[in-house]
């Protein structure tokens, strides 16, 4: 499988963990078309852990629990392939799975061939419970092979906490997104540090492969599985922003049949969506002064990525406390004086044009806040 743009979708986790079932699964499913989230591109929808029985079948084989999804795997996938959408499952390499049901370590060939039979699009693969003698490089290549051969289109989310040093290896196991962090929670802590984490990662981000910055939390509004509080409307804004820009893919972890115009508006959002989706997966960098991401520990900075069509997608951030003011100039952006060139910039809060001022963009923000504009470059008049 060939993965040219960050993938999109629903995952049940981080509403839901064991409270998983058939109906559960379709309503959002339905949710996700009646909304017009899967229109805007989100179109995996995954079942993350416990969906399984506690055993193998006699056959060997992963068997889905009966008292959740009473149809099985394979009804269930026809019904989302109906709707249109993309089905995706879990497993993991380790000797159990994170909620200590049955894994794929050693099974990898034949838990592949039965994600391919029930019409699988999708397999999330965790990183939980790996025996202590086994390389989590060559379990992941293990399940690599396995989905490459298993005669199915099959995208390989590996899940993998950026332990290991995996940035290094993920690209050898034909994994097409990897997390490069550890698991989000809904709280602001949480998004703050996933993005600090990001900076030193971000010449690994590439089509093909993926760096997954989690789940998305806007719209959980401290509920469910990992809603640890909640965030602000300006904290979850600056969170989808980040992902966006950086380009993680989006899957959203919210209860998608009830969800507020505001978690709507903002996971439709054109402007983010169409850099998040941009096909050139171009490396984001700093684009104010000083360039050192760890300068006050990177807590505000502007970035930048430029864009398949020749325009530039940039982003202000501030994740400290205080009001901070944030400079970038034509000059960071490469565009120099002798190009006879400026912006004109769409902000993507307010869809209004706004251009430099004396070849600089100069962004005061409130803290938690940021704004992401796509740019294009244009004639200095
Ligand atoms: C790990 C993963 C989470 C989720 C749980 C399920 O913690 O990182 O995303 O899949 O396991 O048990």
């Amino acid at each position: 499988m060939i993965v040219n743009k960050a993938p999109m979708g629903w995952n049940s986790w981080n509403t839901f963990a064991e409270k998983i079932d058939e109906t559960l699964i379709l309503k959002s499913a339905d949710a996700l078309i009646e909304s017009g989230l899967a229109e805007s591109g989100y179109k995996y929808v995954v079942i993350d852990d416990c969906w399984a029985l506690r055993e193998r079948g006699k056959d060997g084989r992963l068997e889905a629990d009966p008292k959740k999804f009473p149809r099985g795997m394979k009804v269930l996938a026809e019904e989302i392939h109906r709707r249109g959408l993309k089905f995706g499952m879990y497993s993991c390499c380790g000797l159990m799975t994170c909620a200590g049901y049955p894994s794929s370590l050693d099974r990898e060939w034949t838990d592949a061939q039965t994600f391919a039979e029930w019409g699988v699009d999708y397999l999330k693969y965790d990183y939980c419970y790996r025996p202590w003698n086994r390389r989590g490089e060559e379990l992941y290549r293990a399940m690599g092979h396995a989905l490459a051969n298993s005669g199915r289109e099959i995208l390989f989310s590996a899940c993998n906490w950026g332990a290991d040093e995996s940035q290094k290896w993920i690209r050898t196991t034909g994994a097409d997104m990897w997390r490069s962090t550890g698991d989000i929670v809904d709280n602001w802590n949480s998004v703050k540090d996933i993005i600090g984490k990001q900076f030193a990662l971000l010449a690994y981000n590439a089509k093909g492969c993926f760096n997954d910055m989690d789940m998305l939390i806007v719209g959980m509004n401290g509920k469910g599985n990992v809603g640890l509080g909640g965030c602000t409307e300006a904290e979850y804004r600056t969170h989808f922003a980040a992902w966006c820009l950086l380009q993680s893919p989006l899957m959203i972890g919210c209860d998608v049949r009830n969800m507020d115009t505001f978690t709507l508006n903002l996971l439709k959002n054109p402007v983010l969506l169409s850099i998040q989706q941009d096909e050139k997966c171009m490396q984001v960098y700093r684009a104010d002064s000083p360039a050192d991401w760890n300068s006050e520990r990177g807590e505000s900075f502007a970035a930048a990525r430029g864009l398949s069509n020749g325009d530039i997608a940039i982003g202000f951030f501030n994740l400290s406390d205080d009001v901070r003011g944030i400079i970038c100039t034509l000059n960071d952006l490469g565009i120099g004086v002798s190009s006879g060139k400026t912006l004109e910039m769409q902000n993507c809060w307010t869809n209004e044009t706004e251009y430099p001022v004396n070849g600089a963009i100069l962004k005061s923000l409130n803290p938690h806040e940021s704004v992401v504009y796509r740019a294009k470059i244009v004639d200095r008049k």
